[in-house]
């Protein structure tokens, strides 16, 4: 009688007609290597802090990247070695198998997961209050779809603009009216969220003096995509200057043509939603534009704050930002540039 005689059977990773797959995969991988490098164009990358909260961050990213990357290696490593050189008697069976794998499989996996969370939590304590006591609050509240940006103490509100001091710690204190936002200005702190009926708090604090960009960080409805803001570190000189000219109150506007813009203004549905510190608007639905030509943009980020693009937002509110509160308004030619004429008086 014939005995059969056990072969292994032996693994194939891939045959001929496997490789074009092969390649469709190479290739798929490198569009998708190139799409995602494409993406950091233009937006601020939380790995490239400009203040110790972001940098506290920044740095426990590179922990857990470096550690998982290591793992990803000596895993695959290894699951080659075992598929490359398999056993194929009892007598190369390692001594202490069990030993092994209860070590490599439970202890080693457990200390790194360890490691990984005191550096985790060590950072959030780090990062949950200032490196230095602050001394400058900011109150900001999300709007759908803006942030109304308030110092209390100086008795100054704004929009979608944070002036801070550069190497000073700010505290920041967040609310919402409607809906939860998230406040996040990658380069300078982490994310934070923003509730209604609720106070939540954090901190900014620049080391170098720049224009950083933050975003809502949390779906809050239709145009949450439009809904970011600017904090702009600036010496402490420049930012005293900015303070001082926010506290002002806008003069009379005194000839005609401002005059004209006023009137319009003040008679038309512009004064049923905002405020201007000195004059009879004082509503608080949309931003506050008493300074508002000392802004960088328009309608959260939206739009760079020039002429052209502020008589667009007037007329196409709801073209440009669908379903947000401001309505598109109708307002003949003459009217617009005299309302734009004041508008831009708002310095
Ligand atoms: Cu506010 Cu998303």
């Amino acid at each position: 009688m014939a005995t059969k005689t056990y072969r292994p059977h032996r693994i194939r990773l891939w045959s001929r007609r496997s490789i074009p797959h092969f390649q469709q995969i190479v290739f798929i991988g490198g569009a998708a290597c190139l799409i995602l490098s494409s993406c950091g164009g233009g937006s601020p990358s939380a790995l490239d802090p400009h203040g110790p909260g972001a940098g506290k961050i920044a740095t426990l990213w590179w922990i857990l990247f470096i550690v998982a990357a290591a793992v990803f290696v000596i895993v695959i490593g290894a699951l080659l070695y075992a598929l490359f050189h398999r056993r194929t008697t009892d007598a190369m069976r390692p001594v202490n198998a069990n030993a092994l794998v209860l070590t490599l499989g439970v202890v080693v996996p457990a200390i790194i997961l360890m490691v990984v969370l005191i550096f985790t939590i060590n950072t959030e304590f780090a990062v949950s209050a200032p490196p230095t006591p602050a001394n400058l609050t900011v109150e900001v509240v999300g709007h759908q779809w803006w942030w109304e940006v308030r110092y209390p103490d100086q008795q100054v509100t704004t929009a979608n603009e944070i002036h801070i001091p550069v190497g000073q710690s700010v505290q920041v204190k967040l609310t919402s009216d409607t809906v939860i936002h998230s406040f996040w200005v990658p380069q300078l702190q982490a994310k934070t969220d923003a509730f209604p009926g609720r106070t939540t708090t954090t901190w900014l604090k620049a080391d170098q003096s720049g224009d950083y960009l933050g975003n809502c960080a949390e779906f809050c409805g239709a145009e949450h995509a439009h809904m970011a803001f600017h904090v702009i570190a600036q010496s402490p000189d420049q930012f005293d200057t900015w303070m001082k000219g926010q506290q002002q109150t806008p003069p009379q506007p005194v000839p005609t043509d401002l005059q004209k813009g006023y009137q319009v203004f003040i008679g038309s549905s512009c004064s049923y939603c905002h405020a201007i510190r000195g004059t009879n608007a004082s509503a608080n639905v949309g931003p506050d534009l008493t300074h508002l030509a000392s802004r960088e943009t328009l309608a959260a980020g939206t739009l760079p704050n020039t002429r052209g693009n502020l008589a667009g937002w007037i007329t196409s509110a709801q073209n440009i930002k669908p379903d947000n509160k401001m309505p598109s308004i109708y307002i003949n030619g003459d009217d617009l540039q005299a309302l734009l004429n004041y508008l831009e008086s708002l310095t």
